[in-house]
């Protein structure tokens, strides 16, 4: 069994399979077999999408799940998130899904723990399963990254989607560009080009858009005006490519990072994406948990 908590140590053609794997669930209507195998979802940061499809996937794969809040746990009594899973491990729990605040929270479970722990992401790190299922998402659409002009536009400073993405769409060909404000732009981020997003809407094939993470910084912008001077705004969305998509992680602040009326719009993605989540997790776990 293996850990999986960032793409970066994963190559291209295994990331590939994993694409691959998820869409054939997704076409088929079939899930990896893990019946009698326990697991665990340990979400320290909220969560509707990433617990939920985790959870629908578990349970599609048979999996039992042992139900985790850390709100009612005796997290709340101080206890460590190494204490905490050690004690998961040794009722029998096999494997965990974790989402903590602090970027790298893994490095004090991985080598120390005796069962495979996979990301729901960390801080503003990385969020290795919500990049796959962008990756398949896009994969469904265009068939191939090589090429594609992707924009990654809104709250960069503070997205790990940001930071998963940008890593594994340059990996695969695809050629990137940011569009945030000055005072969200990330000197770290070297895979793409800082831009407006006006210089590159009519270009783009992938417009993807970042929720502004209020909880990760304090309000240093004027939200009454972002959509009109950063966001993707009805103005902007009539120039885009007509095969164009745009996409969004969610959770959405509508009317800031884009027009609420775009949200379905044909071109949108984004409950698309969410669906996609569920394969995508299929795969994931079986990636970390089939025998070698
Ligand atoms: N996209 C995403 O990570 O959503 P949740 O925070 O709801 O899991």
């Amino acid at each position: 069994m293996k850990n999986f908590v960032t793409l970066d140590d994963i190559s291209n053609d295994q990331i590939m399979a994993l694409i691959k794997e998820a869409v054939h669930y997704k076409q088929t209507g079939t899930a990896p077999d893990f019946a009698g195998f326990y697991i665990s979802n340990l979400f320290y940061e909220n969560s509707t999408r990433t617990k939920l499809s985790f959870e629908m996937a578990e349970k599609k794969s048979g999996m039992q799940v042992i139900h985790f809040d850390v709100e009612t746990s005796s997290v709340k009594k101080g206890e460590t998130l190494y204490d905490t899973v050690r004690t998961l491990e040794s009722i029998g729990v096999q494997a965990v899904v974790v989402r903590h605040g602090q970027e790298r929270y893994y490095d004090e479970l991985i080598g120390h723990v005796g069962i495979p722990v996979i990301s729901g992401g960390d801080g503003c790190g990385d969020h290795p399963s919500q990049s796959l299922l962008d990756l398949v998402t896009i994969y469904e659409e265009f068939g191939t990254f090589e090429g594609l002009k992707v924009v990654i536009a809104g709250d960069i400073l503070h997205s790990r989607v940001a930071h998963s993405n940008a890593k594994i769409m340059k990996r695969l060909g695809a050629e990137l560009f940011f569009a945030t404000p000055a005072y969200w732009q990330d000197a770290s981020l070297r895979e793409g080009e800082f831009v407006h997003l006006d210089d590159v809407i009519e270009t783009a094939d992938v417009v993807m858009l970042l929720r502004i993470q209020n909880e990760r910084h304090a309000k240093s912008y004027n939200q009454d005006n972002f959509l009109d001077v950063y966001g993707l705004s009805k103005e902007r969305e009539a120039k885009m490519k007509t095969e164009a998509i745009i996409m969004h992680p969610a959770p959405i602040n509508r009317d800031v990072e884009i027009d609420g009326d775009l949200i379905e719009s044909e071109k949108s993605r984004i409950f698309p994406q969410m669906n996609n989540g569920v394969y995508a997790r299929m795969a994931i776990l079986n990636y970390a948990l089939k025998g070698e």
